[in-house]
């Protein structure tokens, strides 16, 4: 079992390769140079007490309780601010450091509250346990005098509370907030007694600027930072590691229960991904796990008018396979197919996708990926040879130039975000390309040498300006490109890209951006010693989305930043298992791994493995099965953890498509809006709940181990592997590990992984073979994956959503930190006090043309649909475009979205949309609808439609 709590070394870890030996305490240490004599002592087991310093900090020296005594030197130094020398004779215990430790604990006691046994950290307290340590038994001082006792508690936050009486200005806080963090939203104010721990300018926590990332808490050796759910129901008596079910970072937590009950999610420091770093959503909205919309039970009904019915597992999946058996009789195999989950663990994916394949006997599989990083699949497949971000997290930290283009990290991967704006406090030059201001580019401490303020919709063109200075003025890195790239690819292309129409000039009138802007950025990137791109949705989600993941490779080849730590090109990918769900074979036309289901060699794998004959076509993609459900050829669905009514472009048009189904299978943690078009509703698992594995943006196989019982009974590998059995296939899994071994077996990139494997080493980054046996944190070092670089031609074919007079704005759309993608778990949280609905950004100069002013309800109109929300007037977006976000059903901005897709990947352009925007104090027809239809679902009275939008 995991330890409650880790080992605290007092500093950081020194990468020095040179050792150092040293004695402390009679016993001779061997650490790396650099180290400090705290840690050199704390790892041969020997603790000195201490209260400012903590091994994820700096060290501070303000406390002065590490004192020791050193031979041949005067004084007593403070052992976390004293780096260990060759020879080096240590003592850490000796009468006059006690006293002097004594002195100094009891001035800290004599102004702290001596309330022990009632205080919520009792138990876990360092200012307690460093008290027994020094063997403090009196304090001669009273607390008649001035003390800070009776200072206000700030529980403004609501996930942790402050309590200042309890504060000893250690600094831990401040020091976590701007060193980990890199938020900077914490001071210490005043100075001498008065000094107090102030958020931003002495606001409360919840107004200052503080985004909950917890690391203060986490950070804090009193009590004084402390989370509620601690203060209610006590300190946690085990641990489970395991990963965030959240976005693609990948964070690794301590789930630390008492009993059954999740107390809190301490992020865990060991953690590969995180390093003991979290953000407010896996730290602290974990609370949708036990909220009371769950369904836990099954449902099904004959028709979606009929009330559900609640059944039990035998007789929903029963009446599942029942129907899909009848309706394959009916209409052909062909009329079913299935829809994986990018939430859900790998070896849950592997089985919907085994389970269309080898069960239902068709290739009509897909995932979410459609409509997020299906054009980085595409992309780098197509140059590199892989489908995957080509880096680990790590590598950022030797980045010297960052290109953040079309993604928002502070928002969308906080944690990695932290990461990379203290590699950028160090120094690294940093290119932001988005058309909104995102907060990277003027956050505390870090500036963008260059904001590319493109136009909605023209990335590739920026791109190609990019690669056209870089290859006009010779900043070429020729000597990779002729070792490591194919030349008639790269000639072509340099041909290609060389063209005047290409140049900044040309393409100025397009993107929007100065042509000298773009040539300081192509100068700069090409320039760096280590260049590194970083990219998002805001680059897949076009028309152009696998042009522009080309036109990306094709930067980073041509000057080669491939290889190596420090470059490459990486997509920040969204949700905590995309990348595992494309890996494990949930697009249509490929097995797991990424190989076609034409390809005889590969089929003959799996055909072996599962006993029966596959089918060699490609199937159906979300768009097709839509549209071949309006056709009337396609009839049932399963989709486990994925509201494509919410998540998917132009819902109009899919919800067309779910009615004239006869069988939707949902499986879910709620009653989500493509429920309503359901028969059979199967309850979902949270990842608290399971074990099994998510793989994130850098390719890391993490852990995810069972922390609970599953509320419905079942995980969600068991739920398919029932339909499956019912079905008259024979699986029969007793353990994910085993699903997973059948992964290795039939994948040349994990045949190396297994979950004893990932016990041991803590996580993996594929491919994990016997020439990686402990995976590749590098990919396409020495050569590519396909062996030579391929250079892609990347014309740029503008996009054919184009503004007019009807629809004169762009509206683009992204995501906000406390709420994630369709925010059925993040509104299920307190997390709604920061965003408790979706806004329109408008900039200053359209609104006032509108008539617009903050907060009016406007009704934004596209080709397609129109919807209603509040307008926030900003100038983070540029005039003539609009921006909101997609949390909510109640405003579904995927209502206006259009039917334009990449063209390679029929990834929607959710990116690009003609809009206009107008006043309107009425909500759209369908959102009227929308709340009767809410209300019904739940019973309200007729009069509580503000009930009915409000209650999620
Ligand atoms: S709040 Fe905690 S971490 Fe911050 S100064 Fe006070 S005791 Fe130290
Ligand atoms: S929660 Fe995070 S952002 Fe807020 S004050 Fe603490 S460290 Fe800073
Ligand atoms: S950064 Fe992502 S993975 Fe990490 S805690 Fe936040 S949501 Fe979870
Ligand atoms: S722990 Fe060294 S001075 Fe505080």
């Amino acid at each position: 079992m995991a330890l409650l709590y880790e080992t605290d070394y007092g500093t950081p870890a020194s990468t020095d390769s040179r050792t150092v030996t040293l004695t402390v305490d009679g016993l001779s240490v061997e650490v790396p140079a650099g180290t400090t004599v705290m840690r050199a002592a704390m790892e041969a087991g020997i603790s000195i007490p201490k209260l400012c310093a903590t091994d994820s900090l700096e060290p501070f020296g303000s406390c002065r309780l590490c004192t020791v005594e050193i031979e041949g030197r005067k004084g007593y130094p403070a052992s976390c601010h004293t780096t260990v020398e060759p020879g080096m004779v240590v003592r850490t215990q000796t009468p006059a450091l006690e006293k002097l430790r004594r002195g100094v604990m009891e001035l800290y006691i004599s102004d702290h509250p001596l309330d022990c046994l009632t205080c919520s950290a009792n138990g876990n307290c360092e200012l307690q346990d460093v008290a027994g340590e020094v063997g403090l038994r009196e304090v001669r001082y009273g607390f008649e005098g001035k003390n800070h006792l009776d200072a206000e508690i700030d529980a403004s936050n609501p996930y942790f509370s402050f309590d200042p009486g309890k504060c000893i200005v250690c600094s831990r806080c401040v020091r976590a907030c701007d060193e980990v963090q890199g938020t900077f939203a914490l001071t210490v104010h005043g100075r001498g007694f008065d000094s107090v721990i102030s958020a931003s300018q002495q606001d409360s926590f919840l107004d200052s600027e503080c985004v909950s990332c917890g690391a203060c808490v986490q950070a804090c050796p009193t009590a004084t930072l402390m989370e509620k759910s601690v203060i209610e129901h006590g300190q946690p008596e085990r641990t489970v590691i395991t990963t965030c079910g959240y976005c693609g970072v990948g964070c690794s937590f301590k789930a630390e229960l008492r009993g059954d009950q999740v107390i809190r999610m301490v992020p865990y420091k060991d953690g590969h991904a995180n390093h003991g770093h979290s953000c407010v959503k896996g730290r602290f909205a974990w609370g949708y796990a036990s909220h009371p919309d769950r369904i836990t039970k099954p449902m099904i009904r004959d028709k979606i008018t009929d009330p559900w019915r609640e059944v039990d597992w035998d007789e929903a999946i029963g009446f599942a396979a029942r129907r899909i058996r009848e309706i394959q009789a009916e209409h052909g195999r062909g009329a079913v197919g299935a829809i994986t989950s990018s939430r859900c663990t790998n070896e849950e994916t592997f089985l919907v996708q085994k389970l269309a394949r080898a069960v239902f006997g068709v290739n009509n599989v897909d995932t979410c990926a459609r409509v997020c990083h299906s054009p980085t699949g595409y992309g780098l497949k197509s140059t590199f040879g892989t489908s995957a971000g080509t880096q680990d997290f790590d590598s950022v930290e030797q980045a010297d130039v960052i290109i953040v283009i079309g993604a928002n990290p502070t928002d969308a991967h906080p944690v990695f975000a932290s990461q990379m704006k203290r590699r950028l406090r160090e120094g690294a030059r940093l290119i932001v390309a988005d058309p909104r201001r995102i907060d990277l580019v003027h956050t505390p401490h870090v500036q963008a040498d260059y904001h590319l303020q493109l136009r909605p919709g023209t990335n590739v063109a920026l791109v190609n300006a990019l690669a056209h200075v870089i290859v006009t003025e010779g900043l070429e890195d020729k000597a990779f490109v002729a070792e490591r790239c194919e030349s008639e690819d790269y000639d072509q292309w340099r041909e290609f890209i060389a063209r005047p129409e290409n140049s900044p000039e040309a393409m100025e009138a397009a993107t929007g951006v100065p042509a000298e802007q773009l040539r300081g950025a192509a100068r700069l990137y090409a320039q760096a010693g280590n260049g590194a791109i970083y990219y998002g949705l805001g680059v897949t989600e076009h028309s152009q989305g696998s042009t522009a993941v080309m036109g990306l490779a094709n930067l980073a080849m041509a000057t080669g930043n491939l290889g190596r730590p420090g470059v490459g090109v990486n997509p920040l990918r969204g949700q905590n298992n995309v990348q595992g769900s494309c890996d494990m074979g949930s697009f249509p036309h490929e097995f797991p791994g990424y190989r076609h289901v034409a390809d005889d060699a590969v089929r003959s794998i799996f055909e072996r493995e599962w006993g029966l004959k596959l089918d060699n076509e490609p199937g159906l993609r979300i768009p097709n099965m839509i549209d071949a459900a309006i056709a009337g050829v396609f009839k049932a669905i399963y989709i486990q953890g994925e509201d494509i009514l919410q998540s998917d472009p132009n819902i109009q048009h899919i919800a067309a498509g779910l009615s004239a189904m006869e069988c939707v299978i949902i499986q879910d943690l709620f009653l989500n809006e493509t429920a309503s078009y359901a028969h059979v509703f199967l309850p979902g698992s949270t990842f608290l709940e399971k074990d099994g594995t998510f793989t994130n943006a850098e390719r890391r196989i993490n852990l995810v181990r069972r922390a609970v019982a599953p509320a419905g009974g079942l995980a969600d590998w068991e739920v398919t592997q029932a339909l499956a059995q019912a079905l008259g296939y024979p699986m029969a899994y007793s353990h994910p590990s085993e699903i997973m071994d059948e992964i290795a077996r039939t994948t040349p990139t994990f045949t190396g992984v297994s979950f004893e494997k990932l016990e041991r080493l803590g996580s993996i980054q594929w491919p994990c073979n016997d020439k990686m046996p402990e995976g590749t944190p590098t990919m396409h070092v020495g050569s590519f994956v396909r062996g030579k670089g391929r250079f892609m031609l990347t014309p740029f074919i503008p996009t054919e959503e184009r503004t007019s007079r009807k629809f004169p704005l762009l509206l683009t759309t992204g995501r906000i930190l406390s709420q994630y993608n369709v925010g059925a778990q993040t509104r299920r949280t307190e997390n709604r006090m920061w965003h408790a609905e979706d806004l329109l950004e408008i900039h200053p100069h359209d609104a006032e043309q509108r008539g617009i002013k903050a907060g009016d309800s406007v009704a934004i109109r596209s080709r397609i649909g129109e919807t209603t929300l509040h307008a926030r007037i900003t100038d983070r977006v540029p005039p003539g475009v609009v921006y909101t976000t997609f949390h909510f059903p109640e405003t579904a901005a995927n209502v206006v979205t259009t039917d334009q897709s990449d063209w390679a990947t029929s990834c929607p352009e959710y990116k690009v949309t003609a809009v206009e925007v107008a006043l309107s104090p009425a909500l759209s027809d369908w959102q009227t609808r929308y709340r009767e239809q809410r209300r019904q679902t739940l019973g309200l009275p007729a009069q509580s439609v503000e009930a009915a939008e409000t209650h999620r």
